[in-house]
Formats: C-alpha cells, structure tokens, sequence
C-alpha cells in the first residue's frame, strides 16, 4: 500500500503490449499507481514526451489522461520492482535463433532475465503475472525460479494473456470479447487471481472476465492465434486456386462467411499475414507438439505458416510474369508497409519479403506508407540506392512502373487513381496485395489490374 493509492502495479516492458494495456488500467483505475519500465530508454524518454514510441489510434488521449497522475514511465527498474505489488511481465519472446529449437522454440531468455531481477530486487512477496504470449507450462519454470529465493519471499506466477490486436489496441482494451486471468487452483493461487480479477473489474463486465487453471490460460492464446492465422492461411489458399479457375475469392468468401458457423472475419485474401505474434506463436506451438512426440499436430500447425510463405512468393512470381518475367531497374512502387493497417509496426510484414525479393530481381523500390517509414527504413537498411522512402503516394509513384499494395491503410482505397496513371510509366500496373482498390474504375483509367483471388484486369493481350 503506498499513500493515496491502494496498490502498486509494475509493468516490465513497455512495448506495443505494455504500453497501451497499462496505460488503459490507470486510466480506469485512478486508486492504483501503475509503473512502466524498460531497459530501452530512448522508448522510456518517447512515452514521457509528445510523439510515443508507438502509433495506435486512441492511445495518445489515454496516455495524455493519465500520465503523472498515476501512470508513470521510468528506467528505474530495481526501485520500481521494490515497491509494486504486482508485476505484470510483459517483455518480447520472440522465436530462439540459436541452439536447440532454432527457429521454432521461444527464447526465454528475457523472460528468465526479468524473473531473476525480480528475485533481486524483492524485499516483500509478490504476484508476477504473464502478460507475454509463452509457451504453455513457463509459469511452471518462473514459480520455480521465484520461489528458489532465499529470502522467505512467496511469489505466485499467473497467466493474464494480450488479445488485443495492434490498430484496434486501444478499442479492443475498453472492450475486450474476454480477459482471461488463470492460476494455480490453490488458496493463495485464486486470491492472487482475485486481485487481478478485482482490477478489471473496474471497467470490464463480470461475464467478460474469465478465469482457469494457469497452463489452460497460458495455452489458450496460442491457441486464439493458431485459429486467426489459420483462417487467413485457409483463404489464401483458396485464392492461389480461384485465380486457376477464374472464380473471385471475395464472392467465395462472402458466401462461405455468411455462413455463422464460420464468421465473415478473417477472411480477406491477403499477401499474408504479419505481426510479431502469429508465426513465433504458431512455431512455438509446432515445438511443443513436436516435443511431446505428436508429430501429426505438429506437421497440421506448421502448414499454417508455410502456406503463409507461399503466398508471399506466389504474389512476388505473379508481378514477375506479369510484367514480362523481367524487374530489373524498374521502379516498383510499394502501397504500405506495416504489417497491417492503423499501425506503425513492420515486424514481420509481408512488405519486407517482399520487398527483398524484388530488390533481388533488382528492381527499384519506392516506398510510400502514412506511419510506418521509420521502421522500413531500418528494415530494409541494405537496400542500398535501390529504395527510396516517401511519405506522399502521388509523389512516390512518379516515374514507377507499378504499384503494389502491402497494406489496406483507407487512404489507398480514396486516391485519385487517374492523378496517380499520368504520373506513371506505361503499361502501368496496380498489384493489389490486399484487394482494396476499385479494380473496375482503375483498369477503366488504364491500369492493368492484378488482384489476389480474381481474374486480372489488362489492357495487354
Ligand atoms: N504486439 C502484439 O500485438 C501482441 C499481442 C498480444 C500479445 N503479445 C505478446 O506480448 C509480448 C510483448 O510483445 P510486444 O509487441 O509488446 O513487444 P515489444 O518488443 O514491443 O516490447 C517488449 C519490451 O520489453 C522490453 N524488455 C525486454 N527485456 C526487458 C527486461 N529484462 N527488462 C525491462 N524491459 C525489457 C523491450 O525493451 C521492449 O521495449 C510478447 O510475448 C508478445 O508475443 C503481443
């Protein structure tokens, strides 16, 4: 307990995840000090000033609400772990790159670092929650570590996983289909849980707030994963097998969404999907299945992300035949990207495939996106006088040869695409990556249309 406050909350990390969850619970719940550190102090100076280190819609007034009131962002990592009371863990655990598991596991490590330091720096008992995506059982390995310490403190480690989605972050914080907090099923392990149950409650309806043992809770999200990424691998296959046979994915989608066993979301033929989340989460999966000898699970999820690769290529192949099986030193023009729309985030975007293919081909790049640049920027840093960046789509497509379209950002879907014709070299083509343009106005202008999941539109024969 610390003055006006009835408890201290402590997040560790204050990334996409981080920020935005920790900045919606102080704005909600005025009685709790709530604390973000990271080790990265050039993000710690940017949430402390007017331009944050991420970009989501909403989140600059939720922030602005409720920092120096009581929300607070500090490098201060040992003090601030002394105080709180409860910790919620929420740094990166992307894919290992080394050793046993290369590729597949998740590197613990940050996670191992965070929960040794919390030993450290502990003067009383605590709660430590999960709010990183983990492999299930990692409470398991945390609770052991934490309460290896010798100085008779008692930690119970719960699993409180992020469903929120980057672009919709703060939307999907105000009013999340469901939280879900899981523990041991012993006393301490439910008051514990009670605790964080008692913090939702704030502004999250009773019935929204779910609660199970801790290694369900901890599975559960991999599980929500493998489901979204395998509806976007499911249609974009299907549109590698509309475009053989001149049927139109969104047609199929529409009929097959409107079925309520299925759903309408999720299912937009893509170039695939990104995100730091899906493929670490699917190969995390992959592992443990493998690890615990069911081969057959492990081969069914891994397709999930290798038909994601496949879409990328097919597109880059598609752009090549099209445009007379030769790139080189044409200038391609790059709609986008972030891995999706309303983010600022690349992290695994498709655009970076992408575009890395095509610089193989060597092909000039222009890349053209409203809140993504600095991160491409340092993405494709060895492209060398190959790329160029530009903020204005009307200025970034002069002198190209073709557009193609990364991300379904709104603006793409209103341009004045005839503008956009004369300023490019002809034939000109338009790549749809994510199916967002007026395809029938844009080729009646001149373009030559390639969509995903469709029949083209060319003027060529
Ligand atoms: N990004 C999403 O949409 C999303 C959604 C749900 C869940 N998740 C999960 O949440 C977790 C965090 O994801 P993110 O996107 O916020 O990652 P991120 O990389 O944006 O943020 C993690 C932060 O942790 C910091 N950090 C690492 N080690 C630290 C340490 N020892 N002490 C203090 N700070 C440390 C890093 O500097 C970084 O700022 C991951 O496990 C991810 O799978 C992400």
């Amino acid at each position: 307990m610390s003055g006006k406050y009835i408890k201290n909350l402590l997040c560790i990390g204050a990334g996409y995840v981080g920020g935005p969850t920790m900045a919606m619970i102080a704005s909600k719940c005025p009685q709790y000090r709530v604390t973000l550190v990271d080790i990265n102090h050039q993000r710690i100076d940017e949430w402390n000033s007017d331009r944050l280190p991420i970009y989501e819609p909403g989140l600059d007034e939720v922030v602005r609400a409720a920092r120096g009131k009581n929300l607070f962002f500090s490098t201060d990592i040992e003090n601030n772990i002394r105080e709180a009371d409860i910790i919620f863990v929420s740094v990166n655990t992307p894919t290992k790159t080394f050793g046993v598991g290369a590729g597949m596991a998740a590197d613990l490590q940050y996670w191992e670092k965070t929960a040794r330091q919390i030993i450290a720096c502990s003067e009383s008992s605590k709660i430590v929650v999960e709010k990183s995506t983990l492999p299930v059982r990692t409470a398991l390995a945390m609770e052991r570590i934490l309460n290896s310490n010798d100085k008779g403190l008692h930690f119970d480690v719960l699993s409180n996983p992020e469903f929120l989605a980057e672009g919709t972050a703060i939307k999907d914080l105000l009013s999340p289909d469901r939280v879900l907090i899981g523990s041991r099923l012993t006393d301490s392990g439910v008051a514990a849980r009670q605790q964080i149950v008692d913090i939702y409650a704030n502004w999250v309806p009773a019935d929204k707030i779910l609660t199970s043992d801790v290694w369900s809770s901890e599975l559960s999200k991999l599980v929500a994963n493998v489901f979204l990424s395998q509806r976007i691998s499911t249609i974009n296959a299907i549109s590698a097998i509309c475009e053989k046979t001149e049927a139109d994915v969104t047609n199929v989608a529409r009929a097959v969404g409107m079925d309520q066993r299925i759903g309408a979301r999720y299912l937009n033929a893509s170039i695939g999907f990104g995100g730091s989340c899906f493929k670490k989460d699917i190969l995390n999966l992959v592992y443990i299945s493998k690890s615990y000898g069911l081969d057959e699970v492990a081969d069914y999820l891994h397709y999930v992300v290798k038909m994601n690769d496949y879409q990328k290529e097919r597109f880059v192949e598609s752009m090549l035949q099209a445009m007379f099986n030769t790139l080189a030193g044409k200038r391609i023009c790059l709609f986008g990207f972030a891995f999706k729309a309303d983010t600022g985030d690349t992290r695994e975007s498709p655009a970076i495939y992408i575009a890395k293919r095509l610089l193989e081909e060597r092909a000039d790049l222009v890349i053209t996106d409203p809140k993504a640049l600095r991160n491409a920027r340092k993405d494709l840093a060895g492209g060398g006088d190959h790329v160029t960046y530009i903020a204005d789509p009307y200025e970034a497509v002069s002198g190209c040869h073709a557009i193609a379209v990364m991300t379904e950002w709104d603006l793409y879907k209103s341009l004045d695409y005839k503008k956009i014709f004369e300023k490019m070299i002809k034939p000109a083509f338009i790549f749809d990556g994510r199916n967002i343009i007026d395809h029938p106005r844009c080729f009646d202008i001149g373009f030559n249309i390639y969509p995903l999941g469709k029949p083209p539109l060319t003027h060529l024969e």
